[in-house]
């Protein structure tokens, strides 16, 4: 089933383009401009300056994370502040070997390529890449069967930019080769606080500071969701009010798009209930859970699962996945007594 949540994280077909204007009129272009991901920061402008002086391409970069948190963002950044080029694709986009060996031998000395969902690459494009990676380096296979050969190709030492949701989705040879392996973390509410006054002085819109503060506590811990919220109640200042976002119209706004306090969508509330009313609060299996919501399993586990378990609405366990008194506070609802349910806070 196609998700088409406020607050889901991934990007419908429909809306892909509008999506992906308002994400890149808002998009940081340096460091300087982009808010949170400290840790990472710190360490790719060091490596950024080191492979500036010693004059050499910047090592190979994964970063890894659920979706909505700035990948895409980061890697032309890093692009950016290296005065490179960027190319970017996805894992999906480079069907067949011949398909990446064009994309490489395209690029220039210093040009990063950027490849989105690179977990989804299939295996024979995968295996180009590693030569390619390693060395610089393109082994074609010219003809079939006896009178095959192979032909090595020099090609621009180029940086590869890797981004994908789960690191155990790639295989151990791929990941092995990426000299820079960070993950995306969710972002302090403070920090989607200043992002989204960021974004609102961008798009120019008026918004109070306690109204992007609210806005700021329901957008996930995500960016894209935060700059998502503060489109649509834009639209309800626009229409119902003088256009200035305040908390009253915040709350009226996000009320109708039933989002509640915690940044939960009725789909989110939908699978915790599930969990809770069928299962006694779990422990239940992914695959039940996604039987449940009529969901892909990955989209439970990259879209749903990171956040809930981030808010400690959602354990973890070897058993499965269990809903905590937390949750269940939420919901308005009593813990079963039997189920041993942790309490996160
Ligand atoms: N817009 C989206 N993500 C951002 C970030 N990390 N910093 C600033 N603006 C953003």
């Amino acid at each position: 089933m196609a998700i088409d949540r406020i607050v889901n994280t991934g990007v419908s077909d429909d809306d892909q383009q509008q999506e992906q204007e308002l994400e890149n009129t808002l998009r940081p272009k340096d460091f300087a401009n982009y808010i949170g991901q400290e840790r990472l920061k710190q360490n790719i402008k060091l490596a950024i300056e080191a492979a500036k002086k010693r004059g050499e391409p910047l090592d190979h970069i994964l970063l890894y994370g659920p979706p909505g948190l700035g990948k895409t963002t980061m890697a032309s950044v890093i692009a950016n502040e290296m005065g490179a080029q960027i190319r970017v694709t996805s894992g999906p986009a480079i069907e067949r070997a011949g398909d990446l060996a064009s994309l490489l031998t395209n690029l220039q000395d210093g040009d990063m390529l950027f490849i989105d969902e690179i977990h989804r690459l299939n295996r024979s494009v995968e295996e180009v890449l590693y030569s390619a990676m390693e060395d610089f380096k393109l082994d074609i296979m010219l003809g079939k069967g006896p009178s095959a050969r192979s032909l090595r190709l020099d090609i621009p030492k180029f940086t590869l930019i890797g981004a994908t949701t789960r690191t155990g989705a790639l295989a151990a040879p791929l990941r092995d080769r990426f000299g820079l392996i960070h993950r995306l973390e969710f972002y302090k509410p403070e920090e989607i606080q200043q992002i989204i006054v960021r974004a609102a002085d961008i798009l120019n819109v008026r918004i109070e500071r306690t109204a992007a503060q609210e806005l700021a506590h329901r957008a996930r811990l995500t960016p894209r969701i935060a700059n998502r919220l503060l489109k649509r109640v834009r639209d309800y200042a626009d229409v119902n009010g003088d256009g200035i976002i305040d908390t009253v119209i915040s709350s009226q706004a996000l009320h109708l798009l039933e989002v509640d306090e915690l940044g939960l969508d009725p789909a989110d509330r939908m699978l915790l209930l599930a969990i809770i009313d069928n299962y006694k609060g779990g422990p239940v299996g992914v695959e039940t859970l996604a039987a449940l919501t009529a969901e892909e399993r990955s989209t439970i586990e990259d879209f749903y699962e990171p956040y809930l378990m981030q808010i400690g609405l959602l354990e973890r366990t070897p058993r499965g996945r269990k809903v905590t008194h937390k949750a269940y506070r939420h919901l308005g609802k009593t813990p079963h007594p039997a189920t041993g349910q942790t309490d996160l806070l």
